[in-house]
């Protein structure tokens, strides 16, 4: 009777998935008074909903946004943000959403995706040079966690010596107090004293190619305006926090999960080649750490008789419906080869997670190589840490010690 869900409430968030069984059960489309806003937990209903493509759902008020937005109530539909300065470009519809989004997907293409495979396992495996005679280290953050971050400055143009402090200013920026959530892009200033350089380089034509800062450089808004170097670095923000906070969670979580199934490491371990692709689903489904992302209505919608207006928000639960039993059976199970047909851990629709190829290469390339170079380990769960925050619930921290 007393059932309440809040994505802001620290109790929540100290175990989200115990809410989302009842949502799921007994409350498909839940509404937040405080928030006007609708919560979605079934996989069916979240897969329906982001495919509508027909701006009835939009991010204008941002794909996560804070408590503080949340609690003003809208009379009716928000319209875009204004062009300047121009924010995030997610907070917009097409067709601009989609040319700034295209300006920063060159590098993400399948085929130069493909291409990075042997820095990516280089860098894997001077990770695991430095850390193996170690013997105890963070898995999420020395191993995954660095690897992760050198990809990013990569693609962004900082220096690969750059990666810790990379890692470190994305995961503290995400620690976003249980209670209000974070602002999206420009209320994040440590990223972008790392981001605005590089476009202020290329804009004075110095140093290697950059495409993603090269193409906003070259991007007209629709009133003919170029962006300056702060706006073009805020359009960089989805990549440098994309790319950094969420694949090392899933590759050290991933890799406990195998380890506290001996039989499941032994079938994985076997023959990586083959069974590293396969397992990597399932550690995207159980270990992606991010809870849920917002959308803005714009039209009515109706679902389960419930009609949503125009100015109130949904939340998609993705990490609810990666573990709907309608989905999945036992989907509280970890099964490194059980079949996934569909996934919702990437998102789906308008704003598809833009690295997804990326984020599969290098689980299954670090996930592999780990498993080559180190026989056994051993995962000190009692000092491993997944802090709460409104939006994600993933492992920071997970200490192992190899043997
Ligand atoms: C397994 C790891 C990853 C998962 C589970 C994941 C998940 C997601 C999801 C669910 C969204 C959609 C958000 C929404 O609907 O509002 C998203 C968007 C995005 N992701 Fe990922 N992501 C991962 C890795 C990456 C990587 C490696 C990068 C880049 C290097 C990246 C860059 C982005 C960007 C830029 C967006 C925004 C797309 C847009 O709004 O246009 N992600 N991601």
């Amino acid at each position: 009777m007393s059932f309440r869900y809040d994505p802001f409430d620290p109790a929540v968030m100290a175990d989200p998935p115990a809410y989302y069984r009842v949502l799921r059960e007994q409350y498909p489309v839940y509404y937040l008074e405080q928030w006007d806003t609708y919560a979605l937990s079934r996989f069916a209903d979240i897969w329906k909903v982001l495919e509508v493509n027909d701006g009835t759902f939009v991010a204008s008020e941002g794909t996560l946004p804070s408590a503080a937005v949340l609690a003003a109530h809208n009379d009716g539909p928000v319209p875009d943000p204004p062009l300047h300065p121009l924010p995030f470009h997610a907070n917009f519809d097409a067709p601009l959403y989609d040319e700034v989004r295209r300006a920063t997907a060159t590098p993400f293409r399948p085929r130069k995706i493909a291409a990075l495979a042997t820095r990516i396992r280089e860098l894997a495996n001077e990770r695991l040079d430095v850390l193996l005679p170690r013997g105890h280290f963070d898995l999420t953050a020395e191993y995954a966690g660095i690897v992760a971050a050198s990809v990013v400055c990569d693609l962004v143009g900082l220096p690969t010596d750059l990666a810790g402090d990379v890692l470190a200013t994305v995961n503290a920026g995400s620690l976003a107090e249980p209670g209000s959530g974070v602002e999206v892009a420009d209320a994040r200033p440590g990223y972008l004293d790392h981001l605005i350089p590089v476009v202020a380089r290329r804009r004075a034509g110095e140093g290697d190619e950059v495409p993603i800062a090269d193409n906003l450089l070259g991007y007209r808004l629709p009133d003919g305006a170029a962006l300056t170097d702060h706006e073009a670095a805020v359009q960089m923000l989805g990549v440098f926090i994309g790319g950094t906070e969420t694949v090392p969670k899933i590759v050290a979580h991933g890799l406990w999960e195998l380890s506290s199934r001996p039989d499941q490491l032994a079938a994985v371990t076997e023959d990586v080649a083959a069974t590293v692709p396969i397992a990597r689903e399932e550690m995207i489904r159980y270990c992606a750490p991010a809870q849920w992302f917002a959308r803005t209505l714009r039209r009515p919608f109706t679902l389960h008789g419930i009609t949503i207006r125009p100015g109130q928000r949904i939340i998609s639960l993705i990490a609810s419906a990666n573990r709907d039993e309608r989905e999945y059976p036992a989907p509280d199970d970890f099964v490194w080869n059980r079949p996934i047909e569909r996934l919702l851990a990437f998102g789906r629709g308008q704003h598809f997670c833009l690295g997804s190829h990326l984020a599969r290469l290098e689980i299954t390339i670090m996930v592999t190589e780990w498993l080559r170079r180190v026989p056994e380990f051993h995962v000190d769960a009692a000092r491993a840490s997944r802090p709460p925050s409104s939006f994600q619930w993933g492992w920071n921290s997970i200490p192992v010690e190899v043997g």
